[in-house]
């Protein structure tokens, strides 16, 4: 679909998610033609920077996340004639004025706000937007986190939603952008194998991993007062859920998916004080090794002694609709866990009855692995006779579907998907207002229950899967965490 011409400021120019993804991804969708000629990219914050800074600026950062063989032939100086600096402060007027004058100055480009600044701005910023005449027919983008819990995800809203109407927000987050995220829908939509299985008289469980390598590396900071619930589960974790579990909407049309999505947010069993302990576990890394080098512990990175923080969350969820009665979500995620692997399994029921009396090797159950990252990709594992005389010998082995095989093309990131649905006012991959709401209607429960049990997360070695209590977790109810496509 073609892009109508914009004009985009972004504000918190000169910062890291500007400079890793943003100036990325709007370069690659210009080298891919995606930009219309007279597109205009303005950065604003509060560093006093020429044009020509600003642009030495995204030139660096381009120089650092793009393959130099896409900066060739003319393409980085042509971006870089799409960007102008304007330094503005949220909270005075100073800069805004000339805001408005260039904005106002292209009246057929769709105005969009990209907001990639602290979130304590977010209200601010909107507020001026308002006052400077720039949010009619404007759009403005927002990240998590939206707020710390219920409360202040509330404030938030309100102050953002007293300038633009619901339809202008677009609320990031960066999974739904993610191609293989995007492909749930396709697998579970455009296939006419899944549906009927779809539900609790065919599924077991299901299991939601997002393991990183990493550390917090230079984040500890904002790290240390959101932890793995608020940074990964309230927002990306529960969002894959919703795309697994939820109802078929009737189109991709934005509400119509919402709608679903908040429908599941809304079913999930409430977690607190009395149950808490059995279906959550939250750890905290130690030093370890990890990729083959010694790492040090969370607190190390931190520079402290004490944090009750979590880098690992394991939660045992539950959607209370007719579909999914008695169906656990085992969820899971941290930080310095072994491997960076993302994947959803769907693991099918066993098999009525076996008519295979003495055949040797049991019968697995039937999983399907969506890979999210990296090496995306769809496994289903089947059970087959393996090759060869003298009887029957069961096997189990993967219908093996790898998107770097199949296609051979560049995965595009999520940002440049995200950046260009804004521009084309499609609001089906970001979160509505009352999705992030009923989200933290869940977690803030479980952060209340575990500040009030006063047991501090448990310790887990980098490089591992996290504290044995999240195996425990599992293993209780007869199952095991799934690695690696298995
Ligand atoms: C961010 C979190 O939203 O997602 C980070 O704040 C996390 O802590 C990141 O590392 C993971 O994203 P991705 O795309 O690398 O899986």
């Amino acid at each position: 679909i073609p892009v109508a011409p914009f004009v985009l400021t972004v504000f918190g120019a000169t910062g890291d998610l500007s400079r890793r993804k943003l100036l990325p991804a709007l370069f690659h969708r210009d080298i891919d033609g995606q930009i219309p000629d007279d597109a205009v990219i303005i950065g604003v914050s509060r560093r006093p920077l020429s044009d020509e800074e600003f642009r030495n600026f995204a030139r660096q950062a381009l120089v650092d996340h793009v393959a130099e063989s896409d900066l060739e032939g003319g393409a980085l100086e042509r971006f870089l004639g799409r960007l102008s600096y304007i330094a503005a402060d949220a909270d005075a007027d100073p800069g805004w004025p000339e805001l408005a004058h260039r904005v106002s100055g292209l009246p057929g480009h769709i105005p969009v706000y990209y907001l990639a600044t602290a979130p304590h701005l977010f209200g601010p910023i909107c507020e001026r937007l308002g006052k400077f005449g720039l949010a009619d027919h404007g759009r403005v983008v927002i990240e998590k986190p939206i707020g710390k819990d219920l409360e202040s995800a509330l404030k938030l809203n309100e102050q953002v939603g007293k300038i633009f109407p619901e339809d202008q927000v677009y609320r990031i987050d960066h999974y739904l952008g993610k191609e293989t995220v995007q492909n749930l829908m396709a697998l579970r939509f455009a296939n006419a194998l899944f549906e009927p299985l779809w539900n609790n008289a065919h599924i077991d469980h299901v299991q939601i991993t997002v393991a990183e390598a990493l550390g917090v590396e230079d984040r500890a900071g904002y790290y240390d007062t959101a932890g793995a619930m608020r940074d990964m589960v309230q927002n990306h974790m529960l969002q894959l859920l919703c795309l697994v579990a939820m109802e078929p909407p009737s189109s991709l049309e934005a509400d119509a998916v919402r709608d679903e999505k908040l429908k599941v947010l809304r079913a999930l069993k409430p977690i607190d004080d009395h149950n808490m302990a059995s279906v959550t576990v939250r750890g905290q890394y130690r030093a370890g090794a990890s990729a083959g080098g010694a790492v040090p512990g969370y607190l190390e990175e931190l520079g402290s002694e004490r944090s009750e923080t979590e880098t690992f969350v394991a939660v045992k969820a539950e959607v209370e609709n007719w579909r999914w009665a008695g169906v656990p979500f085992y969820l899971r995620t941290g930080k310095r866990l072994a491997s960076r692997v993302s994947e959803i399994v769907v693991g099918f029921r066993p098999v009525p009855h076996s008519v295979f009396g003495d055949a040797v090797g049991a019968i697995v159950p039937n999983r399907l692995v969506i890979r999210l990252q990296p090496d995306e990709g769809v496994k289903l594992w089947l059970m087959i006779k393996d090759p060869g005389p003298g009887g029957i010998r069961l096997t189990h082995v993967p219908l093996d579907m790898s998107f770097a095989k199949a296609f051979k093309v560049r995965n595009p990131d999520a940002y440049e998907r995200l950046l260009l649905d804004v521009v084309r006012g499609n609001q089906t991959l970001f979160m509505r207002r009352d999705e992030v709401e009923a989200a933290w209607r869940w977690v803030d429960p479980i952060l209340s229950a575990w500040r009030g049990a006063k047991d501090p997360p448990r310790p887990y070695t980098a490089g591992t899967w996290g504290p044995s209590a999240a195996i425990a977790l599992i293993e209780r109810d007869g199952r095991t965490w799934l690695e690696d496509g298995a």
